[in-house]
């Protein structure tokens, strides 16, 4: 697009945040929309702030006309440079015309106004977060603007018979030459980033819904013909969605109707556009025959966070970009409380933290860490970062934690009541909910200024004669690009401890007079602190930081049989599995040093073969604990990252475990898991099924012909996704030979069912080792792939980059030196795709020498270009520091 390098990028500073010199009461929008062209006539009523001009922001755009209050000003009389318009006005308030042109066909970057689909048969849509309201018109595009919209659209009744905006409807009819309006009025006042249209040929499921407080609502979802009967389980998770957040948070939604949009054609997730929610149809559509129960589950999640954000975002804003974790972090956390509620509390919970370490730990130990709320950026699109979301997630629950249940929700009333209408700060934010509960919060603002992931050591000592137990807790951040000091940060340390049959001993504080039930929190405050616990009758084992309680490493020196006891026998069924996870990684160390039959290789497997025959453990959470760290998070374990080596190891523990467990028990449950199966969405169908594909994999490690005889038979007779997909890849993954057939069957049986088809991709990028990157070049091949579509690229290339580190790091660099071409090419089309798949060099200074080099000449050579975007230039310039 327009933003190429050779103009050189600002950097934005928090420290330098003003507020707009001038603000917009009431903007109304008439849009006489085309495919090839598209006329936007803006008339913005203006408020002076400061004795400065009106400076607009716009890119791209073809300005027609401008006229300031009534009279048209002609060249001389504005200045426009460097997409910003500026206009000198006497006076306090005055009305800005401006009529402009877009290109909305030729708009591949996805940002702004643009097709989605083929020019025949597409749709246009809008997206306008962070940035891309500047691309539709001239505007202050900040989100401390916040204004009431009148929104027209005018176009071909036949080409385009749905026109939709946020807001409610206010009138729509006929026009002269077969076309027709609608208009939509919101009364909210919103920035411009949620600002939406959409305008095509769409069909809908629609539904009534009552809210709490007794407003009638229109839900609308709207696909392409083709998918719209792929919609009834987002509807299901939309009135679910908004039933919880009156019962959880008392939040009602506050209009007339509420429109939900599925595109094949969006760089994200999915968008909460006031009133008109646009998603990727990856996140809205969902049906047995197509889609797995993790997709399910993410149709459910992204749903509710995006109607969440009606609230934590829409209603109250954020005030500028650097505060973006207010709406995301809070968003992100809502929606987990959500899903912990529609589901397995415990399931989520590991799962969320898995997300975490595998993501936001590995991006906050490399040259793009930042803090969750940063304090500089030259492009914000790069900022929607795993640290923003999930560690702001974080964030949000270590507070809620420290204020409990109900003063999190008093805190959270307040919040909202104080903030609704505005444009708010994280340090808003944590005063409305400290002053609820008459505490302060402010300590935790450290949280937000600081990169890295805090290392949290724990050093227990049982004092035998006087019967106490002294935990010794400290903490070190490391040091991070323009942050060498760290500051300590409270650090909420959930703990139990366990006597030696497991069972949890009541905890009382030196200076307490009662004693606890067998849990409690203590929070490290300083670099070093001390806990002791008194009448502790005989040596415990601590189960410590019980559901994750801050986004910390825990390092404790752990013997194998302390790890195995928690393993059996913690009730915080996280801590369960992160017991677990400890000792694999003890196990780990061991295999790679060399002894394969030591303790800890041996305490867990023999512990996870105990639990295998234990009847009382869920069937998916057995699958997790089954479940070693992956080879991304495993990386931390060796001191120079060399994939093949890692992978080996990693299968080395996990033969040992199948064997542990026998290859004839593991067969048995299989089998009779296989017996049970259904395609039921119901926890106990999910469960079985995620247990039947864990076995599977490790049937694969001690028997791979007996597996690919299960697998292909299961890819054949599979009642639904979750299983044929788990076939194919354990097919593609141990067999060359034997996966052809079912890929091949694949392939044609969802030929035009895009989501389907990118597993199918995918499934073919997680190829181990070094026949993977030939595999990933022919199938850029196949007529269905594109590197238009960024769905199709994150498919192909995302996975192979991102999550197959033997694939994509081969010794030769060969991968590297394919993907920076590729990168080049993305670019052109869409910075925003390239930037996020270029995160993939993110780790390469801590590979072996041979591959570092090698991934570090192309990250410099694409680094010095001067052709490239904003958005990649930024990745490349901190990956290459
Ligand atoms: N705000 C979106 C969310 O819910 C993400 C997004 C950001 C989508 C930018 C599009 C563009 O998280
Ligand atoms: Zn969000």
């Amino acid at each position: 697009m327009s933003d190429r390098s050779d103009t050189p990028t600002a950097v934005i500073r928090l420290a330098d945040y003003r507020p707009p010199a001038w603000t917009v009461e009431h903007v109304d929008l008439a849009f006489d929309l085309g495919i090839d062209r598209s006329e936007v006539l803006a008339t913005l009523d203006l408020v002076r702030q400061a004795d400065e001009p009106i400076r607009l922001n716009g890119e791209g755009l073809e300005l027609l006309e401008l006229h300031v209050d009534g009279r048209r000003l002609v060249e001389g009389e504005y200045i426009l440079a460097n997409g910003v318009l500026e206009v000198g006005v006497e006076g306090d308030r005055c009305t800005l015309v401006t009529r402009v042109a877009l290109r909305p066909a030729e708009n591949t970057a996805f940002e702004g106004l643009y097709l989605s689909g083929s020019r025949d048969k597409g749709f246009l849509l809008t997206q306008c977060e962070a940035e891309g309201f500047r691309h539709i018109t001239y505007y202050p595009d900040r989100p401390d603007v916040l204004a009431k919209y009148t929104v027209t659209l005018r176009a071909d009744k036949a080409r385009f018979p749905v026109l939709l905006a946020g807001g409610n409807p206010d009138g729509a009819g006929d026009l002269p030459d077969g076309r027709h309006w609608a208009r939509f009025v919101d009364p909210h006042p919103k920035p411009s980033y949620l600002f939406a249209l959409v305008a095509g040929r769409l069909e809908r499921i629609s539904q009534d819904y009552t809210t709490a407080d007794g407003r009638k609502v229109d839900l609308h979802i709207w696909a392409e013909a083709d998918v719209i009967d792929r919609c009834d389980y987002a509807m299901d998770s939309l009135v679910r969605s908004m039933r919880w957040d009156e019962q959880a948070y008392g939040r009602n939604y506050d209009l007339d109707v509420f429109h939900v949009v599925a595109t094949h054609d969006f760089n994200m997730g999915a968008m909460e556009n006031k009133g008109l929610n646009i998603f990727n149809a990856k996140y809205l559509l969902a049906d047995p025959d197509s889609s797995t129960d993790d997709e399910y589950r993410h149709v459910e999640a992204v749903v509710a966070h995006e109607y969440f954000h009606n609230w934590s975002g829409n209603r109250v804003t954020c005030r500028d970009w650097f505060q973006l974790s207010l709406k995301e972090g809070l968003t992100v956390f809502r929606e987990q409380s959500f899903s912990a509620d529609m589901n397995s509390a415990p399931l989520k919970r590991i799962e969320d933290v898995a997300l975490l370490r595998r993501a936001q730990f590995p991006e906050d130990a490399g040259p793009l860490s930042h803090p969750v709320r940063p304090s500089q950026y030259s492009e914000i699109n790069n900022f929607y970062t795993a640290t923003v979301y999930e560690k702001g997630a974080e964030l949000v629950r270590m507070i809620a934690g420290h204020l409990g249940h109900d003063g999190f929700r008093k805190g959270m009333d307040l919040y909202f009541e104080r903030h609704d209408g505005e444009a708010a700060t994280i340090e808003d934010y944590l005063k409305a909910l400290g002053d609820a509960n008459g505490v302060d919060l402010s300590a935790y603002l450290a949280w937000y200024g600081q990169a890295g992931t805090p290392r949290l050591s724990a050093e227990g000592r049982y004092e035998a004669d006087k019967h106490r137990y002294r935990l010794l807790l400290r903490q070190r951040t490391p040091a991070s690009a323009g942050q060498p000091n760290k500051q300590a940060l409270p650090v909420p340390v959930r703990l139990s401890l366990f006597d030696a049959n497991g069972r949890a001993m009541p905890l009382r504080l030196e200076g307490e007079s009662a004693a606890d039930a067998g849990e409690r929190t203590v929070v490290l405050t300083q670099a070093e602190q001390a806990f002791v616990f008194e009448d502790i009758a005989s040596a415990p084992v601590a189960s410590l930081l019980r559901g994750f309680s801050a986004p910390v490493v825990l390092e404790c020196e752990y013997a194998p049989a302390e790890l195995a006891l928690l393993l059996r026998h913690d009730a915080d069924g996280f801590n369960r599995w992160d017991a677990g996870q400890q000792l694999a990684g003890l196990a780990y160390d061991e295999y790679r040093d060399g002894k394969p039959e030591g303790a800890a290789v041996v305490a867990w497997a023999s512990a996870l073969a105990g639990l295998f025959h234990d009847a009382s453990i869920d069937d998916a959470l057995l699958a997790e604990l089954l479940t070693p760290p992956g080879e991304i998070e495993l990386v931390e374990r060796q001191a120079e990252r060399d994939p093949e080596r890692i992978r080996a190891i990693r299968r080395g523990m996990l033969r040992a475990l199948a064997k542990a467990i026998g290859i004839d028990a593991l067969k048995a449950r299989y089998a009779a898991l296989r017996e049970a199966a259904s395609d039921g969405l119901d926890a106990a169908s999910q469960s079985r099924r995620q247990l039947k594909r864990r076995l599977l994999d490790l049937i694969a490690l001690v028997d791979a012909s007996g597996a690919v005889a299960l697998a292909g038979a299961q890819y054949s007779d599979a009642p639904s996704m979750t299983d044929r997909l788990a076939a194919l890849t354990t097919l593609a993954v141990t067999d060359a030979a034997a996966g052809e057939q079912p890929l091949a069957h694949f392939r044609q049986r969802y030929d035009g069912n895009a989501l389907a088809l990118d597993k199918w991709f995918a499934a073919q990028a997680q190829l181990p080792g070094d026949a993977a990157l030939a595999r990933v070049q022919a199938l850029e091949d196949d007529p269905a792939f594109t590197l238009k579509n960024p769905n199709r690229v994150q498919a192909l290339l995302g996975t192979f980059a991102r999550a197959n580190p033997t694939g994509f790091h081969r010794a030769d660099g060969a991968a590297y030196r394919w993907l920076g071409d590729r990168l080049v090419a993305i670019d052109a089309l869409n910075p925003q795709v390239a930037a996020r798949v270029a995160t993939a060099f993110n780790g390469w200074k801590r590979l072996e020498a041979t591959r570092r080099e090698a991934a570090h000449a192309v990250v410099a050579e694409l680094a010095a270009r001067k052709d490239l975007s904003r958005d990649l230039t930024d990745i490349l310039a901190r990956v290459a520091l």
